[in-house]
């Protein structure tokens, strides 16, 4: 049986962008309009990030957490975030997990085996929305539409700032920091591809962003 490549990396949105820009809820509104499956990238390296947790590894320790990385079992399904056994849903977005992400995203050992279970899923599903911060770049770079997502800091934080009652300028430095962290590292940094569509989110409501890259969609992937 022979599979068609092009078809299945072409029927792919690439949704990149640094936190609190609005990727998530966006993304999740452009599969229900488009039919295509959904997947949150970085809640996967939240999911490995309570694994390592939940093992007592540092998360700096890269060697280490290599080590354990086979042992993590993932299951994520329906917004459901299953870490062995466990389900982790809810820890994954709380402070420890948040606190310790950016050091394992930043672990090549890591990246390489997410890349790898990621572009699984769209090979498994002939395509989708993923969102992310390397999906443009690395994951899926052949994605038929490929979006960079941004909003100023102090929209971002404002946004979780409603979303979790948390103190706003704590969250601004907070993202401030994990922008930093994500941009410098050297495998796979945050950063648009060269053939994404910028998108600034400031002022913009969720459905209007959303309707851009349907449109985008629509013209450029052919079911
Ligand atoms: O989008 P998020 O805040 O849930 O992402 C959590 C962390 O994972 C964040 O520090 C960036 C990182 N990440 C990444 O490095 N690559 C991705 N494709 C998705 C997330």
């Amino acid at each position: 049986m022979t599979v068609d490549v092009t078809a299945e990396v072409t029927s792919v949105v690439a949704i990149d962008g640094p936190g609190g820009s609005g990727k998530s809820t966006v993304a999740r509104l452009v599969a229900d309009e488009t039919g295509l499956a959904y997947l949150d990238t970085g809640a996967m390296y939240r999911a490995i990030t309570f694994g390592v947790l939940a093992r007592n590894v540092d998360p700096t320790d890269w060697p280490a957490v290599a080590e354990v990385l086979p042992l993590i079992v993932l299951d994520m399904a329906h917004d459901i975030v299953i870490v062995d056994g466990t389900d982790a849903t809810a820890a994954i977005r709380g402070a420890e997990v948040t606190s310790h992400v950016s050091s394992v995203a930043a672990n090549p050992a890591v990246r390489a085996d997410l890349a790898r279970l990621q572009q699984q899923w769209i090979s498994q599903r002939g395509g989708g929305v993923l969102e992310g911060r390397d999906i443009g770049t690395v994951v899926a770079p052949q994605a038929a539409v490929k979006i960079f997502l941004t909003a100023s800091t102090r929209e971002r934080a404002r946004r979780r700032a409603t979303e979790t009652g948390a103190d706003i300028d704590e969250i601004e430095a907070d993202l401030i920091r994990r922008d930093e962290a994500d941009s410098r590292r050297e495998m796979s940094p945050l950063r648009p591809a060269d053939d994404s569509v910028h998108i600034d989110t400031t002022g913009l409501t969720i459905e209007q962003v959303a309707a851009q890259i349907v449109a985008l969609a629509k013209e450029r992937i052919h079911a």
